[in-house]
Parts: C-alpha cells; structure tokens; sequence
C-alpha cells in the first residue's frame, strides 16, 4: 500500500477571542460548554452583565457591567449577546457589526423586529451574524434552511418551535398537572423566558416563524402580518375532547404555499393525530417538518429550550466563525419569491363558555356544533382574513383549536359561500 499520498491539510482556522454579553441561562451555559470543548480555541475575554452583585458561579473578574469595554476591545473579534432584553441587544448587535465584529446571537424577538435592518447591517460592514439558537434550540434548521434546501423547493416548514409551551402541553395532557404548575416547572427548568407571556402567548413562536420564512423561504414579515395565538385558552373541556378523539393539542407554527406564488403562514394550537411526527414530540423537544418537491418530507427533534441544548446552538455559530461562515441569504435576494398572505380558509375548532362568544358570520360553513351549558363548540370553515380583522375568538372562554389538517382549498369553499351556514339554521 502506497504512504506517499498527499493527504489534504485541515483549513487553518481563525482563533476567536470572545465579548461575552449576559450571564443568564444561555450564557453560563456557553460557559460551561467552552470549557468542555478546549479544542475550538475560543476563549472568553469579558463578560458583560447588567447586576454586579449577583452571586455567580465564576470569579468577578470575568465580569464588567461596561459593554463599551468589550465594544472597543480590538482584540475581541466576535460578540456573543445572550441576554433577555431586546431593545439593549439591538444596540449591542448593531455597534458590534459597525465595528466589523462578528455577531453570534440566540434572540428571536430582536431578530424578528429588525430583520430587514440587520440584513442591512450584515452587508454594508461585511461581517457575519449568526443566530442558530434563536429557533428552536438545538435543532440545527437555519443552517440546513440556508444550505440543504438552497436548490430545492420547499413547499412547506411547519412544527413545534417554542418548548415551554409544548412542556406544559405535556404536562397537562400527560400527568394532569394544572397550567400553573406546568408553567412554574418550565420557568423552574429554565426553558421559560424571563417574561413567560412572550411563551404562552404565541409572540415567542410567531418571532421564530418569522426567522423561518426568511430562511426557508426567503420572505421578511413580523409577527404582525400573520395569525398567532398562544396556549392560555385552551381549556380543559377542549383537553378531555382531545382525548376522547385520540388526539394530542400541540402549539404548531405553519408556513405552507398554498398556490404558485402565495405562502400561508400561521402559529396556532392544533390538533393532532397520534400518527403525525408532532405527537410525540414531548416536554422541551421541539420537532419541524420540512417538505420541499424533490427531497419530500424531512422531519428534525430536538431540544427546543433549556440552557445546554441552547448553548450547542451557539457553539455551533462559533465554531462556525472559525471559517467565515456566513449566511448568504440566497432565497431572500432571488427574485420571484411567494408572497405572504391571509387569503385562503382554515378549518376550526371553537369552544366557548358562552355561545354568544362565537361569531357565527364569520364562518363560510358549519360542519359540527355542539350546545352544552358550558360547553360549546363549533367545527366549521373560515377564511384567514376573519381571523385576523376580528378577535372575537382571543375572549377569555374561547378557545381556536385547528383542525389537524388546517389549511383547506380555497376554490371548493369560495364556491359554496354561507349557503352552508342558511342550510344548518344558523345564519
Ligand atoms: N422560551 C423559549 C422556549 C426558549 O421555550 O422555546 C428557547 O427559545
């Protein structure tokens, strides 16, 4: 056997010195990570943090509470920001680009507020900002989005991407624990944010399914331009109907094209089947599904919250710095790209305490209803539009549950109009 092949070299990697800002979950989870992995030579120059007198598990000469210290520090080349506020992390990820720093970051409502802006920023200094742990955790979906799926049409993402939520969800489902206790479990394990309603209420999804649209399909929305909702509504009558239907309640964050040159997009507790992938994805696990014309149907779990699973994310962002890994952004800048839009019908679930709570107009047809003394529901057709004009169904004692196939052809329903809804005695 031949020695004398010229075996490639590896590429020389840069070393990184690292600005560190915030100290929190994530952050003292890089920490320990960093410590584990001597092998990346990544080193922690200074970290930034906001309360001084805060017991930590590391010496105090690790910390400043001066982020201009880190900024101006010309021997530090990447900031890594991990903190929970987002206003401050956009100043910080801002100075930090102009300064021709690279940007790890892991915060999707920043992100998600400024998208246009840092994708402004990115280009004009020329340098990189990364953001693996903004969505969905450990799951490794931007990078896959930005380079598996570059030449491939995806037809649609959707999935479990907040981990709290879907903790709680099992928690309910599964151990018949009260929402409360849920919750406090999932701000106890650190998978909550530091405000739990970014969680509960959807906001949290719907900033990841807007990372997601950029990135899968190269579209720059807000939370603002889609229907979203959370899991405070749901209610245990809808849980116990679930059950008895052998089906699961998940928070599922859509984005589907629904025609040539249009993409749905939504985040909204749905039912669930027990043969879907989403059933058991349980507790902090997140779980997407990717389906696209030529590679068909990909499905990713992982964990979607907590301080390890987080920080692999981040590390992951760094490592990847080490050969100016950037994304390119190709979807976003090809011409032709889908447009979002709320025109098209989801089939619905409705409960109420009261019936009156439930707008029957809004409807275009009513397949079941249901009239209890405090249990009502409704199983009918809607058009996106309704829901995003009137929140008559975001009432205390309402709950909107989709249909575990949710999104329904728009010709056949626009044909029959509400003649469904004169037929039933409804309207
Ligand atoms: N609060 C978030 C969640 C953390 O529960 O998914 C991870 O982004």
């Amino acid at each position: 056997m031949s020695t004398n092949i010229n075996k490639p070299s590896l590429p020389v990697s840069k070393p990184l010195t690292l600005g560190l800002f915030g100290f929190g979950v994530v952050g003292k989870g890089l920490y320990d990570v960093l410590q584990s992995t001597p092998a990346l030579q990544a080193s922690i120059k200074k970290i930034c943090i906001k309360t001084p007198d805060k017991k930590r598990a590391i010496s105090q000469n690790h910390f400043t509470t001066s982020s201009e210290e880190l900024l101006n520090d010309d021997s530090i080349n990447v900031i890594v920001e991990l903190i929970d506020d987002a206003d401050a992390a956009y100043e910080i990820v801002k100075a930090a680009l102009k300064k021709g720093k690279a940007v790890v970051s892991a915060n999707k409502k920043m992100i998600a507020a400024h998208f246009e802006e840092l994708l402004q920023l990115q280009h004009e200094y020329k340098t990189a900002f990364l953001y693996e742990g903004s969505c969905c955790a450990s799951i490794p979906i931007i990078r896959n989005l930005e380079e598996y799926y570059d030449n491939d049409l995806l037809t649609s993402v959707k999935g479990i991407v907040n981990g709290s939520t879907n903790y709680i969800l099992t928690k309910i489902f599964e151990n018949d624990l009260s929402f409360k206790d849920a919750l406090l479990q999932a701000q106890q394990l650190g998978f909550a944010e530091s405000d739990p309603s970014l969680d509960i209420e959807g906001h949290d999804a719907a900033n990841k399914l807007t990372i997601l649209l950029a990135h899968a399909f190269g579209n720059i929305a807000t939370p603002n331009d889609f229907i979203y909702n959370g899991i405070t509504s749901i209610k245990k009558t809808d849980t116990i109907l679930a059950h008895e239907k052998h089906l699961k309640i998940k928070l599922v964050a859509t984005a589907q094209k629904i025609n040539n040159n249009q993409l749905a997009a939504f985040v909204l507790p749905q039912f669930v089947e027990a043969n879907d992938e989403l059933s058991n994805v349980s507790n902090e696990f997140n779980g997407l599904i990717t389906e696209s014309s030529f590679a068909d149907k990909h499905f990713f779990k992982g964990k979607g919250a907590g301080a390890y699973p987080t920080a692999a994310a981040v590390l992951s962002d760094i490592s990847a710095l080490r050969y100016d890994y950037k994304y390119e952004y190709k979807k976003y800048l090809q011409p032709n790209k889908l447009t979002l839009t709320n025109d098209y019908f989801l089939k619905i679930f409705v409960s109420a305490d009261d019936l009156e709570k439930i707008n029957k107009d809004d409807f275009e047809w009513i397949e079941e209803w249901h009239n209890e003394a405090s249990n009502n529901w409704v199983i009918g057709i809607i058009h996106a539009t309704k829901l995003q004009e009137n929140d008559w169904w975001k009432q205390t004692g309402v709950s909107l549950i989709l249909h575990q196939n949710p999104i329904v052809n728009n010709v056949e329903y626009k044909k029959i109009g509400k003649r469904s809804l004169q037929l039933a005695g409804v309207i």
